[in-house]
């Protein structure tokens, strides 16, 4: 991000009591602005603690944008054992590798590994399984779905309308940097009305969504 890059909005790195629930993440207004284009447009809304949250929405919506702000924010934990994390991923042989010699898909593991190593309640994953064949990408999906059920709190970007539809408890739409739809993946088929014939409904209703 460059050097005009401003944030605006409320973060609580917690957990915080909202309403009854406890809450992970609580963004309030957030602005992000690249000199004097506008990437995020005042955007509110919270992840629970324990939740998958997943953001869509087109190229350029804002979704690295808003999850890099609230990345930033994050407090420093003591470190996981990286040991530990190479075992769960089953990728101990690898230790000794350069990056530049393990597959895509080790690679993607990696990445989750190093995203889990600070050890905070919370996992920032932005468009992990792009590029992956389809095998590694549902395997990634278990490892997450474990995670998350070990306590981990998700925040999730994706353009994979089936991933978001198997991991996300709440999705967030997004569309030149606001939000445009927000709920569970069934609350956003039921807005946009999509026929349950639809190969993949979750797809077909954010593209009703992004039509209106
Ligand atoms: N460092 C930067 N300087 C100027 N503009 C930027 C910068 N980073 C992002 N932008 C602009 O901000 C907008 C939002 O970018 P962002 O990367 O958040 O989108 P995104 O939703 O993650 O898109 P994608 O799906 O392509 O990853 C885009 O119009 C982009 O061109
Ligand atoms: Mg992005």
């Amino acid at each position: 991000m460059d050097t005009d890059y401003k944030i605006k909005g409320l973060f609580h790195q917690h957990p915080k009591i909202h309403w009854g629930v406890i809450m992970d993440i609580a963004v309030n207004d957030l602005v992000v602005k690249y000199g004097d284009f506008t990437a995020v447009n005042r955007i509110s809304f919270g992840v629970e603690k324990g939740q998958i949250l997943a953001v869509i929405g087109p190229n350029g919506s804002g979704k690295t944008s808003t999850i890099e702000c609230i990345e930033g924010l994050r407090k420093i934990d003591p470190p996981a054992d990286y040991r530990l994390l190479l075992n769960q991923f089953h990728l101990e042989g690898k230790k000794r590798k350069y990056v530049s010699s393990l597959s895509g898909g080790e690679r993607q593991k990696l990445s989750i590994i190093l995203a889990l190593i600070p050890n905070s309640a919370i996992l920032f994953l932005d468009e992990l399984t792009t590029g992956l064949d389809p095998e590694t990408r549902h395997n990634l999906w278990s490892y997450i779905k474990d995670i998350n059920s070990q306590g981990i709190t998700i925040f999730m970007i994706s353009h994979f309308m089936d991933e978001v539809e198997y991991l996300a408890d709440k999705v967030i739409l997004l569309k030149n940097g606001g939000i445009l739809e927000t709920g569970t993946v069934d609350e956003l088929k039921q807005k946009s009305g999509v026929s349950q014939k639809s190969h993949s409904m979750l797809l077909e209703a954010t593209r009703q969504c992004l039509t209106i």
